[in-house]
């Protein structure tokens, strides 16, 4: 694998790889690389000739008291992980390589829809620094198709958003999410559950495919479910963040009558914030049980 700290040298890499007719498949990252990262890796080769991975913990998308200086960085480790899975190129670049003019005066990407809601209303700022450095990293990249994880639900669905409003000539591709075997869903902030809180931090996990069950034998009483579901995770000695049943496509809060919802939520345990999300679609479920 090769390895590029600077825009100017992955960009010629790539323009010989797309001069000699390849297809330039992308997955952005923060590093601290897991099993979840990797499988949208091992995707990504198989729907493109060259794959481009890249690791920057983007200070821009952390608020002030988030977790910036502490998000665990294990280059030396990503490095042999994406070795042995045979990625072809990773780039890894410094901040000043990123904001040459410093963060406060960035351009910035501001995609209004469904940035407020959510993960947004709780992290104010967070998603447009995903989305301004998204940007840039598709600028620098080029990429035919990206991958993003489905269990960043609002991150996929406002990127693809943003792609489409800016016309940026790249293929957003979802990967499925990735969780360890109680369910909890893989995330590089898992290393700050502490031991004792391990057993129950698939909490979230459990409530929200609670409330898929209740959903699917016809329970449309959205707003106790959401709070049924917040005491479930008070219970287990979680502080719930949000807990919704949304519209899969707008986030907007499911319509008694919609199709095709997800149900998304947040929590805090001592040091960490986890998000997870299901998605369901009543739509292919009422068509299964009328056969
Ligand atoms: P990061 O948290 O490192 O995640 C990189 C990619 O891995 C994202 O697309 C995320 O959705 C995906 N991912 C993480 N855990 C996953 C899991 N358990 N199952 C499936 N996919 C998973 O997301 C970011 O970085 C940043 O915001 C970034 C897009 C790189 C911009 O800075």
């Amino acid at each position: 694998m090769d390895v590029f700290h600077h825009i100017k040298s992955i960009r010629l890499a790539i323009s010989e790889a797309k001069a000699a007719g390849k297809k330039v498949g992308f997955v952005p990252t923060m590093g601290n690389l897991h099993d979840a990262h990797l499988a949208l890796v091992e995707q990504a080769q198989q729907l493109s000739d060259v794959v481009v991975v890249s690791i920057f913990v983007n200070r821009l998308q952390f608020g002030l008291n988030e977790d910036w200086d502490r998000y665990p960085r294990t280059m030396e480790q990503d490095i042999v992980k994406l070795t042995s899975i045979g990625c072809d190129y990773l780039f890894h670049p410094e901040e000043v390589e990123v904001y040459p003019n410093g963060m406060d005066e960035q351009t910035r990407v501001i995609v209004p829809s469904m940035t407020n809601v959510l993960c947004g209303s709780s992290r104010p700022g967070h998603f447009e620094g995903v989305t301004t450095v998204v940007s840039k990293l598709f600028n620098i990249v080029q990429p035919d198709l990206a991958i993003f994880g489905n269990k960043d639900y609002q991150q996929l669905a406002i990127i693809r958003r943003m792609v489409e409003d800016l016309c940026m000539p790249v293929e957003i591709i979802a990967g499925d999410i990735v969780r360890e075997k109680d369910g909890l869903a893989m995330s590089s902030r898992n290393s700050f559950i502490t031991e004792q809180e391990r057993p129950r931090a698939n909490q979230l996990h459990r409530s929200l495919s609670w409330i898929c069950d209740q959903v699917k034998e016809g329970n449309r009483d959205f707003l106790k479910l959401e709070g049924e579901a917040k005491s479930q995770i008070e219970k287990a000695g979680f502080r719930p963040d949000y807990v919704t049943i949304s519209n899969s496509k707008t986030l907007e809060p499911a319509a008694h009558d919609d199709l095709e919802i997800t149900v998304l939520g947040a929590m805090y345990t001592q040091n960490a914030r986890l998000i997870d999300n299901l998605s369901l679609d009543l739509y292919t479920e009422e068509k299964a049980v009328r056969g």
